[in-house]
């Protein structure tokens, strides 16, 4: 079993995509272990994308993840960092493949609707950062 964190960014819940989203996760056989509907602040985004500090498109990134609220999550299954990041399909929506999450939803490089960690490294380190112990469940919910 592993854990992944999952961002479902401005976009997705300003499109009230987040339901579709996360039943997608789902029906794939992951199980919801924490969820919460949260403000960002400039602290926790440049924290939590640090790795792109530098780069043209942080300001505007950062600016994004900011602008309005997020719903952040924690993901559990079998291989759930690589099965969250297959169903998001590329980065940029526009060469994400159709039936992928971004393939089928966006078009655009930042606004991709959801993030997902991308090694179990970055999924210890991210948990960490976005949830109180408090906030995840320590059970896998049975089935
Ligand atoms: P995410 O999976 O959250 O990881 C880094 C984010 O940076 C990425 O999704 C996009 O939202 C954003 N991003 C990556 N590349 C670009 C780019 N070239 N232009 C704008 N935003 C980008």
């Amino acid at each position: 079993m592993q854990r992944t964190l999952v961002i479902f960014k401005p976009d997705c819940v300003h499109r009230r995509l987040v339901g579709q989203i996360l039943s997608r996760f789902e029906a794939k056989g992951l199980a919801v272990v924490g969820l919460k509907l949260i403000q960002v602040d400039r602290a926790l985004a440049e924290k939590h994308y640090a790795e792109h500090a530098g780069k043209p498109f942080f300001e505007g990134l950062i600016g994004f993840i900011t602008s309005a609220p997020v719903v952040v999550g924690v993901l559990e299954g079998n291989e759930a960092i690589t099965v969250v990041r297959t169903l998001l399909g590329a980065t940029n929506g526009v060469a994400a493949a159709p039936g992928t999450i971004r393939g089928d939803y966006s078009s655009s490089k930042q606004n991709n609707l959801v993030h997902g960690s991308d090694s179990p490294e970055s999924a210890e380190r991210e948990i960490a950062m976005w949830f109180k112990a408090g906030e995840v469940a320590s059970f896998t919910p049975a089935g």
